[in-house]
Parts: structure tokens; sequence; C-alpha cells
């Protein structure tokens, strides 16, 4: 059994939805045995950043909470905690509301919400409030997508500031969203419409920029700041400079970042298309910094930013402009196993830290430790046994996500989350799924501790 502590031979005793015992040959007569010998008994996995349902570019992503939730057991992930959406001249409870019917019946596993501001007015200050005490500890902001979600440095600073009184967190989507969108208008101008323009318009230096402002910010209203996303050396320097000098300063990171590159963004065809995500991926150099920031903690924890858009269908709608391919990448059932496969197998972190990544810290950070992201006694249920030795390759063809592709087709890994189990009951077995549509709840969240 593995946590973010330890590793060791031990039977986990599940009674209901909990664990009761973990323990050496633990003497008790169970209604059931699952044989987890020359297996890793893991957290289930927190993604703690997925879009499913998302309306974006004129479309929506296409996994919707049940397809997204199932494809997530499928992987090992037992939790998500999605984005809600403010709409312009709507109060944060609105949003928050029609998120949760979206998701109400339908998830086959445990979710929560973060709230995105897209506009700061005083009653949404005093929403932000109200949503703190539902359990919608978090908030993101956009410095980016001008005229869709961006907002001014002063909306933000206001936003911030409220935190530190209710205890949210905010999660910040930093990249300089007007530099950017002159180079975007300039290039389409000069005839540079294919998907690689779309990496060459949004600059490591922009990200780099923007995440120093937002933690710039944060510093002056006294709270901690979460980067999401977080995809280039630039952005990563902004951050272990702010930590060095004691600042609460936090970031994540996501498999596509960690594993795919600007050239795929450059593959002939459109093809790039399929790797249009914002932050765009980065020049390969970029990965060996984003790796040394998981080993030194710099970065706290892997997400996916699932956000799916059909190739045929959607990611097509920019085919003369890039500009207009909608935003983001598939990855919810993917992460795990291929976090463990790059990270553990390849040598490059330990197995406890990769459970810290995808489970223990996504729990900590966002007010659910320890009820999720570990296994001890009291702890939801939730447990993969993973089978290390599988051998298997990534692809469409056998991906449970609903969407025509995998940012990570043919891609060689060892590693399965076998037996999947959320709150005692056994989601994915023996290659089956035993999941059912509301099986999954709203899970209120802590707020951040100041
Ligand atoms: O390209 C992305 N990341 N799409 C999802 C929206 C966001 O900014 O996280
Ligand atoms: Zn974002
Ligand atoms: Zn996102």
């Amino acid at each position: 059994m593995v946590t973010a502590g330890d590793t060791v031979a031990a039977d986990v005793l599940v009674d209901g939805e909990t664990v009761a015992a973990i323990g050496r040959s633990l003497d008790v007569t169970a209604d059931r045995i699952v044989d987890a010998s020359s297996r890793y008994v893991m957290p289930g996995g927190i993604d703690a950043h997925t879009h499913l349902d998302m309306p974006f570019g004129g479309t929506f992503s296409a996994d919707d909470f049940e397809s997204g939730t199932a494809a997530a057991a499928w992987g090992g992930t037992t939790t998500v905690v999605d984005f809600a959406i403010q709409d312009f001249g709507e109060s944060l409870q609105a949003g928050y509301e029609r998120w949760l019917a979206k998701a109400a019946g339908r998830a086959h596993v445990d979710y929560g919400f973060h709230m995105i501001i897209r506009e700061v007015t005083d009653q949404t200050l005093t929403d932000m409030d109200a949503l703190v005490r539902q359990g919608v500890t978090s908030f993101k902001l956009f410095m980016a997508y001008p005229g869709v979600f961006m907002l001014d440095d002063a909306s933000i600073f206001r936003a911030m500031q409220r935190t530190s009184d209710n205890g949210g967190l905010i999660m910040m989507h930093a990249e300089n969203g007007g530099a950017i969108d002159v180079l975007v208008q300039r290039y389409l101008r000069e005839g540079r419409t294919d998907p690689v323009n779309h990496a060459l318009t949004r600059p490591a230096s922009m990200e780099g920029e923007a995440t120093h402002r937002a933690i710039a910010l944060a510093r002056l209203a006294g709270v901690a700041v979460y980067i999401v996303h977080l995809s280039s050396r630039d952005a990563l320097t902004a951050v272990v400079e702010a930590r060095d000098r004691g600042a609460p300063a936090y970031a994540e990171t996501c498999p596509q970042y960690l594993f795919l590159s600007q050239d795929d963004l450059a593959r002939p065809d459109f093809e790039g298309a399929k790797y249009v995500c914002s932050p765009p991926l980065r020049p390969r150099d970029h990965q060996d910094d984003l790796w040394k920031g998981l080993v030194q903690d710099d970065l706290q924890i892997v997400s996916t930013d699932h956000c799916p858009f059909d190739y045929k269908d959607q990611k097509v709608l920019g085919r003369a402009d890039f500009s207009k391919i909608p935003n983001g990448l598939p990855g919810i059932e993917d992460r795990y196993t291929v976090l463990f496969d790059g990270g553990v197998n390849a040598g490059r972190i330990t197995l406890n830290r990769f459970v810290e990544l995808v489970a223990t810290a996504p729990a900590r950070m966002f007010g659910l430790y320890p009820r999720k992201g570990t296994i001890a006694p009291g702890s939801d249920a939730d447990i993969v046994i993973f089978n290390p030795a599988v051998e298997r390759v990534l692809s469409a063809s056998t991906h449970h996500m609903r969407v025509d592709y995998n940012c990570f087709e043919g891609m060689r890994v060892r590693g399965l989350p076998e037996v999947v189990m959320q709150r005692g009951e056994v989601l994915v077995e023996d290659g089956r799924f035993l999941g059912r549509p509301g099986q999954g709840g709203f899970l209120p969240r802590s707020a951040f501790p100041s």
C-alpha cells in the first residue's frame, strides 16, 4: 500500500464507504477479498482541473459529467474538481447552480467545483463569501482571453483581497492576454493561420510576466495564489523566486506540458489543431525544468485541464484561423498512468511523490483532505489497485473519453489501474465498468487554510 508518506505491505479493510483498518495480516472476516499481491494499492486520483460540458468558442467540451467521470474512473481518478462559470451579468450563485444541475445524477465519481469569475462587482464579492460557505472555496480568474474571460488588475486585486477574509483561494490563468491578442491579430493579418501560430503568439515570456504579476498582486493582498496549468520555465521561475522569498505561491502543471511539445502543434495538415490548448505546448527543453519543479515541490500538483474537443467537427472550426480552434486537450483518463510511467518508471519521481502529486496534494490544496487523497482509517475508500507490470499503448481506439483522438496516441506505457473503487464500491474491475451515473456526489470543500 502506497501513500504520500509510506510504502508498506499491508491489508486494507474497507467497511461501507470508508477505510476501517490497515494492518499486516488483518484478522477479520471480510465479505469479499480482492487479491492485490504484486500490485500497488494507492489512493484514487484527484483531478483538480477539469472542464466537463464546458462552453468554449461556440461549442461545448465533448465529455459531459457522465462520460468524463466514467473515463476518469477507468484511469484511476475517483474525484474531479470542475469549473463552474459565471455568465456576464449573472450572480456567481446562478452559475454555480447551473453546474450543479449539469452534474446531478450523472457523475460516476465524486466532484467539487471551482468558480470562474468573469466580472467583479460588489455583488460578486458578496457572492464569493456565500460560495465559500457552500463548499466552493476556490475561484479561477483569467489574465487572458480579452472580452471573454480576462479581468483587469483592479478586479483581480479586489477578488484576491476578498479571499483574505473569506478563506477562498484564487486560481490564476496567467498569460498576458492583451499582448497576446495584439500578436494574434498581427499574425492573422500576415496570413499566418496554421495551428503552430497559436504557440508563437502566446510566448512563454508572457506567461512568465503574468505569473509574476499574479503573485505580486497576491502578495499585496496578503493571500496565497495558485497558478493553473503552468507550462513554461518562465512561469516556473516566477513561482520559484516568490517561494524562495517565502510567498505562498503554488502551481500545477499538466501531463501535456511534461510529455508533448510545440513540435506537436507544428504537425502538418492541420493535425496540430489536436494540440491547441492555452497556455500552449512549449519547446521541448521546458520539460526538464517542469520535472525539476515537481521534484523540488515548486510545482505541487499534476492536473489534466481536461477540456476535450473532437478533431473532426470541433477543432476544425479553426481550419482557416488558428485563433478559432477551441482550446483544450483530453487527458482525464491518462493522467494517472502517464505520470506513473513517465515519472516513476522513468526514475524521475518516487512512488510516494507520485501519490502526492495525483491525489494527496490536490486533496490538501482544495480542502478535501483527509477524506480524500490518502488511504487511512476513516478516509473514503477511494482506492486504485494498480498493476505496474501491464504494458499497453494509449490510443483513441481503446480509451473511454468521448473524443475522437488521444493526444498521447501511440505512447507505450507500463501500468494499469486494474481495480478502481470509490467509497467502497468497485467502479472498474476485470476490464469492465461497474459504475453507474449518479454514484458520484457533490463534495463541499473546506476553506483554504490561512
Ligand atoms: O486550453 C485550455 N486550457 N482550455 C481550457 C480553459 C482553460 O483556460 O483552462
Ligand atoms: Zn485556464
Ligand atoms: Zn482549464
